[in-house]
């Protein structure tokens, strides 16, 4: 069965607030607290605290890091297994040029959908909204905004409106006072800093975690020691009050953990999954009501498969279908030249319009008056701008004559266009696009037939003014 990361990003936008210490300590709580539990940890800042903290050896300088996972290295590759049981994947200086290629927020939620990674991902960021920490922001099952005074908090709100902007639930986000001086008391109802600073979010609307983190000397003392190693509050200031209350945002994140039936990552792959699904039906649904047969020379195609060079649609969708090129190529020789197939520049015109037709749609609208019927011939690129405009006399057309000209031009109207009785439905033409010989069923895909149908609308509206 497919896993799919359980993901806490620990955000806020003012430096100095306890992020790192956070997100680092929470992984060796996590790992401690459920030991069959996989935790998986990287950070977006160059600090390397998370590689200093959990390498188990010399550092590997071949092995893959954040960069690579972001470039769309597998999850497999980049991370490794760490000290006290965490895995994390290597930080990387080389952040800075990877925003060219992060242009969409969902970009992250879709790697560790896609990952495999199962269990617990914490994600630390760097003290700003730029593109990557959009990405962990909305691929989180829950955020962590560690608060310490009334500048951070205050930071807090560009954070929220990212949420609103985007309109996704702000129910991931969580406020929690951190570095927390007890010493510090107030008179009156807000007796100390946390009471403070929760009661000033609540009031704003932010939810705020019902612990909070001290702050304490020993703390602070693991981050220097002689060996440049960084030592866990776990193994080495057990003592402190950060250590309970470590414990405490533990417990909470696991009972979220253990609430959630569904993450945001797997959510998404099946949103993922469902939309190419609906894509795919689209597609099936286009495959049917082709026409079998080519309309020029009249062979079936599933017979005649090769050279379906060209895909045709009525303006009224009613015909839709593959033809030969080769006989696109000498229907249009003979219809804009009025070239017979014996005639002696046939080849040399023939070559002509087959490359031109290849590059451009053609469009074929009969204009059938009274007195004269003509083919109001045109061409267009694929950006719309008509390329050329040719006015062909269809002599004999509404009395069903064939004059050895014309004749293939006059079967594929008739085919395509022909309505009650026998005449052409009113005001109809039709389309000619050139596709891939080699696989002419892509020009159905999703992007390639919205791109038709985008045409499609403009003829409409060019077809009706003056020529
Ligand atoms: N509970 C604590 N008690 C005392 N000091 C702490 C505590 N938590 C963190 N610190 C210290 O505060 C400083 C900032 O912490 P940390 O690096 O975790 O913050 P940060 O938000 O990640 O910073 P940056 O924005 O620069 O990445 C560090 O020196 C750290 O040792
Ligand atoms: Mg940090
Ligand atoms: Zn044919």
């Amino acid at each position: 069965m497919r896993t799919y990361p359980y993901t806490i990003t620990i955000s806020s936008e003012k430096g100095g607030v306890g992020k790192t210490t956070l997100a680092t300590n929470l992984a060796i709580y996590l790992k401690a607290m459920r030991e069959d539990m996989p935790v998986t940890i990287f950070s977006f800042d160059n600090h390397f605290t998370i590689d200093k903290m959990f390498e188990l050896q010399k550092r590997n300088e071949e092995a893959c890091d954040v960069h690579a996972l972001l470039m769309g290295e597998k999850a497999v590759n980049v991370v490794q297994t760490g000290q006290y049981g965490v895995g994390y994947i290597r930080s990387s200086t080389e952040l800075g040029d990877i925003h060219e290629r992060f242009k969409g927020p969902m970009t992250l939620t879709r790697m560790l959908a896609e990952s495999g990674i199962s269990g617990i991902v914490i994600i630390d960021t760097r003290p700003d909204l730029n593109i990557l920490t959009q990405n962990a922001l909305y691929a989180a099952d829950r955020v962590l905004i560690p608060v310490k005074d009334l500048p951070s908090l205050e930071n807090c709100k560009n954070i929220f409106a990212l949420f609103d902007q985007r309109g996704i639930d702000k129910k991931s986000l969580a406020l929690l006072p951190c570095l927390i001086d007890e010493r510090i008391k107030f008179e009156g109802i807000f007796k100390d800093q946390k009471t403070l600073l929760r009661a000033i979010a609540v009031n704003r609307g932010y939810r705020c975690m019902d612990t909070f983190i001290s702050k304490s000397p020993k703390v602070e003392s693991l981050n220097t020691n002689p060996d440049g190693k960084i030592y866990p509050i776990l193994t080495h200031a057990r003592g402190t009050d950060v250590h309970s209350q470590f414990m405490e945002v533990t417990r909470d994140i696991l009972r979220s953990v253990d609430a959630t039936k569904e993450n945001r990552a797997c959510l998404y792959h099946t949103w993922l999954l469902e939309k190419e699904a609906h894509k795919k039906e689209l597609y099936l649904a286009r495959l049917e009501g082709l026409a079998e047969r080519c309309l020029i020379c009249g062979a079936l195609l599933a017979e005649h498969p090769d050279d379906r060079s060209f895909y045709f649609e009525t303006s009224d969708r009613s015909a839709r279908g593959f033809l030969h090129g080769n006989c696109v190529s000498n229907m249009l020789c003979s219809a804009l030249y009025g070239l017979k197939e014996d005639a002696p520049t046939f080849d040399a015109a023939k070559a002509l319009v087959a490359d031109k037709s290849s590059k451009a749609v053609s469009l074929l609208f009969p204009r059938i008056g009274s007195e004269l019927c003509r083919l109001d011939y045109r061409q267009f690129n694929m950006a719309g701008e008509q390329l050329l405009q040719k006015n062909v006399e269809m002599p004999g057309f509404d009395a069903g004559e064939f004059n050895g000209v014309h004749d293939r031009l006059y079967l594929l109207l008739n085919e395509a266009l022909a309505g009650f009785e026998g005449a052409l439905r009113k005001e109809s033409w039709l389309s000619v696009y050139p596709v891939d010989p080699g696989n002419p069923e892509a020009v159905l895909h999703d992007e390639s037939y919205k791109a038709i149908h985008r045409l499609q609308k403009h003829f409409a509206k060019e077809v009706t003014l003056p020529i």
